[in-house]
Formats: C-alpha cells, structure tokens, sequence
C-alpha cells in the first residue's frame, strides 16, 4: 500500500466506489446509488475537482477515499469538514483509513483550521469508532437525518479541535 496522495483524476475510480459503497452501505452513505449511477462521470471529475480528496492506492488501483473542503468565509474558514470516508472491504482494518485521515488532517493544519468536523450516521458503528479513535466527539445529533427504505437514521455530528486548547 503507497502513501495516499491528493486525487484529482480519479473520477472513474472515485466513482465506482462510491458506488460500491452506495450499494454495500445505504445506511452509511448520504446519497443513493439509485441517483449516483445515474449521475455522469463529469459530476464525479467536478467533485474531485471542487473538494479535496486523498486516495488509497494498492498496486496502483485506488482502494479507498477521503475527502476534505474548508468553509469559505472569514467567520468560518477556521472549520473544515471530513466527507465521503470510504475504503473498500478487503482493505480495511489495514491502516489505509488512517492514513486518508491523518493526509487529510495535515492539510487542515496546514491551512490554519482549528476544527474537523463531519456527520456520520448512526447506523455506521464501524464509522463512528474510526471517528473516534481520531478524537473526534459526538457534539450532537440530527434526528432522521436520512430515510433509507423508509427507515430513518440519525446522524451524529462529530468535531476534533486541531488548536487542543479553545473553550468555545
Ligand atoms: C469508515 C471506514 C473508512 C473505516 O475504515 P476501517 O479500516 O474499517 O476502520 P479502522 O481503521 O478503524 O480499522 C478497524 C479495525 O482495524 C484496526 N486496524 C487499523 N489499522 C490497523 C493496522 N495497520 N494493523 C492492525 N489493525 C489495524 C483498528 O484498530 C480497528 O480495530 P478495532 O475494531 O479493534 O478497534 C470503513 O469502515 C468504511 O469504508 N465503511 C463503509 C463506509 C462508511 O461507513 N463511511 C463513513 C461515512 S461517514
């Protein structure tokens, strides 16, 4: 497994594990693989485009994802959010989920950001114990955040401050 690195012409890849993901892990994902695999691929290419996504590489083929987009403004540039954590079965619990974390922190660090922030959904256990074991705390909840087959699930909005010592 190589370092993750930046990916921004990946969007074929991006997208069919995305995919995977939407079709493995509708509880965890916040958009349906109905809609995304009706989506085009320049959707994909502008996402890579617009958000920051690192990329987990094994023998050259992307095997998982992790993307990071700072707010735009003077009032809230000091926040980031951590989005589309996805890393594929057989990789798991590998280190590749860390290290997408860490590549992704760092570059919050260097641009200044005091906080991580992301929403993960209640029905993803294994999502919200990676979260976790990166320090990020549960700091709410949006009730019936998503409708999966008529069923709905929270999600729990997390933060990790990078600064370790503001109080508010
Ligand atoms: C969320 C996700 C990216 C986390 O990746 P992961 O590899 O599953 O999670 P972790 O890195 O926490 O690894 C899981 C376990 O392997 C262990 N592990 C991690 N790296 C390891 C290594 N290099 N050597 C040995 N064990 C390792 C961890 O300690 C953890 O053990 P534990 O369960 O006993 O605590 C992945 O599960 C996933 O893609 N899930 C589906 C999509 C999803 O839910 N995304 C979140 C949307 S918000």
């Amino acid at each position: 497994m190589s370092q993750p690195r930046r990916t921004t012409r990946d969007g074929e890849a991006v997208s069919a594990r995305r995919r995977e993901a939407q079709r493995h892990f509708p509880p965890a994902i916040g958009d349906s693989y109905d809609e995304a695999r009706r989506l085009p691929l320049s959707h994909f290419v502008n996402r890579l485009e617009m958000l920051t996504f690192f990329g987990a590489f094994s023998a050259g083929k992307l095997t998982g994802f992790l993307a990071y987009v700072r707010e735009d403004g003077l009032k809230i540039d000091h926040r980031a959010w951590i989005m589309s954590a996805y890393v594929s079965p057989a990789h798991r619990g590998t280190g590749a989920a860390d290290a997408l974390m860490q590549a992704a922190l760092a570059q919050a660090r260097a641009d200044g950001v005091l906080q991580a922030e992301l929403y993960v959904s209640s029905a993803a256990p294994r999502a919200q114990a990676f979260y976790a074991r990166h320090s990020f705390e549960r700091v709410g909840v949006a009730p019936r955040a998503l409708r999966v087959n008529d069923m709905f699930h929270d999600e729990w909005h997390m933060i990790r401050r990078l600064d370790g010592d503001l109080t508010a």
